[in-house]
């Protein structure tokens, strides 16, 4: 299978598996406990009937949107996720660049593998750094200080990872980074000796925004030990209303799911909240994101972009989302398989058939641009 075979979501998740070590592959395929959640956000989709309008002329559509004072010419943008240069030496870059060139915003992580300077310099496209609360307040300041001189437009907090999610895949195949794996996650690399010679030929492993503050040299630091042992579970309201006056900027929330929550985040100042579960990684048997979608829209949607993530695989997912008043979308796995399975092409092949999708199902419902969705055009079944 090659990246011109690749037409849709589980292509590309197929050919990402067949090239990536099963530790890896795992750690971005993986969920919380059961998975239930993480199997819910696509399927929730389905239980949502689109009602198309027709002979309306629609040769033009636009699909541009403004999100959190921010012009982007699709309703979709790539969500921040960690580790990108492990599971293709490109990492960041590659998804930046596909991001700039479809004139979408891109988030880059606390826990990137590129600096976010650079990324900020080499394109133009909006970006997101997504935050975490550590211990340290000291840290905490400094980090925000670096992103706002390095002229990032959207400052994004997560709040939903607090304490890390129990993940057994990673468990089982003893992912962490550095490398400690457990015997049989060494086996699953030796069989996969391409992606080692590619890690090793290229710039070494690096974790660009935390290694001036947080020292990694003690061993293997696995993702929920960085979560339970650097994060501040003790981070509250208060805190957060300080951060958004420190920013002084676009703050948004990622990670809230309740209609109590976003009125607070309307209180406080925020410009925009992102629904979500993160990907199911997180708290199992939590509602999708798409489930809870119309709750929060009708409670704070008049006074702050909301926006939403979790199980998009397909355009009429993005136009379901939009139809019931999400502003945009963010796609995490769905642009990390791309990214596995082929680096740069295979994110831009990603995002440009999701575009053509998205097209192809706006002129099919019968229209021209986003603001014309609406619920009208929706209705769900029941069970
Ligand atoms: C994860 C974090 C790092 O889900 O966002 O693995």
């Amino acid at each position: 299978m090659r990246l011109a075979q690749c037409h849709n979501f589980h292509d590309f998740r197929r050919l990402a598996r067949r090239r990536l070590p099963g530790p890896i592959f795992d750690y971005i395929d993986g969920a919380a406990d059961d998975e239930t959640t993480h199997r819910r956000n696509s399927a929730s989709f389905e239980h949502c009937d689109l009602v198309p309008n027709v002979l309306r002329g629609v040769q033009e559509v636009d699909l541009s949107v403004n999100i959190m004072g921010q012009k982007l010419a699709l309703p979709f943008y790539c969500s921040p996720t960690a580790l990108q240069r492990l599971f293709h030496h490109e990492g960041e870059r590659a998804v930046a660049a596909a991001a700039a060139r479809y004139g979408t915003m891109f988030g880059v992580s606390s826990l990137g593998t590129v600096g976010l300077e650079e990324l900020r310099k080499a394109h133009d496209t909006p970006q997101v750094y997504q935050f975490y609360f550590h211990r340290d307040r000291g840290l905490n300041r400094a980090m925000m200080q670096r992103a706002k001189d390095a002229g990032v437009e959207v400052m994004m907090l997560t709040v939903d990872s607090i304490t890390g999610g129990n993940r057994e895949r990673d468990l089982r195949t003893g992912f962490s980074i550095p490398f400690r794996l457990t015997p049989a996650g060494v086996l699953q690399f030796a069989i996969k000796p391409m992606w080692g010679i590619q890690y090793v030929s290229h710039e070494k492993f690096r974790l660009p925004q935390l290694e001036e503050h947080v020292d990694m040299s003690s061993g293997a630091m696995s993702i929920g030990r960085y979560f339970t042992e650097m994060l501040d579970p003790a981070m509250n309201w208060d805190d957060v209303a300080e951060m958004v006056r420190t920013w002084n900027g676009s703050f948004c929330l990622k990670g809230i799911m309740s209609v109590e929550d976003a009125r607070r985040a309307v209180d406080i100042g925020c410009a925009g909240i992102v629904l979500s579960n993160h990907g199911g990684r997180q708290l199992d048997g939590s509602r999708s994101a798409f489930d809870q979608l119309a709750e929060i829209v009708d409670a704070v949607g008049d006074r702050i972009d909301v926006m939403m993530d979790g199980g998009i695989q397909r355009g009429t997912h993005i136009l379901k989302a939009l139809s019931l008043g999400a502003k945009a979308v963010g796609l995490g796995r769905y642009y990390l398989y791309p990214l596995a399975a082929a680096g740069r092409p295979g994110v831009e092949r990603a995002l440009g058939l999701l575009r053509a999708e998205l097209e192809r199902d706006m002129k099919l419902m019968g229209c021209t641009s986003i603001s014309q969705l609406s619920r009208a055009n929706l209705r769900f079944r029941s069970g």
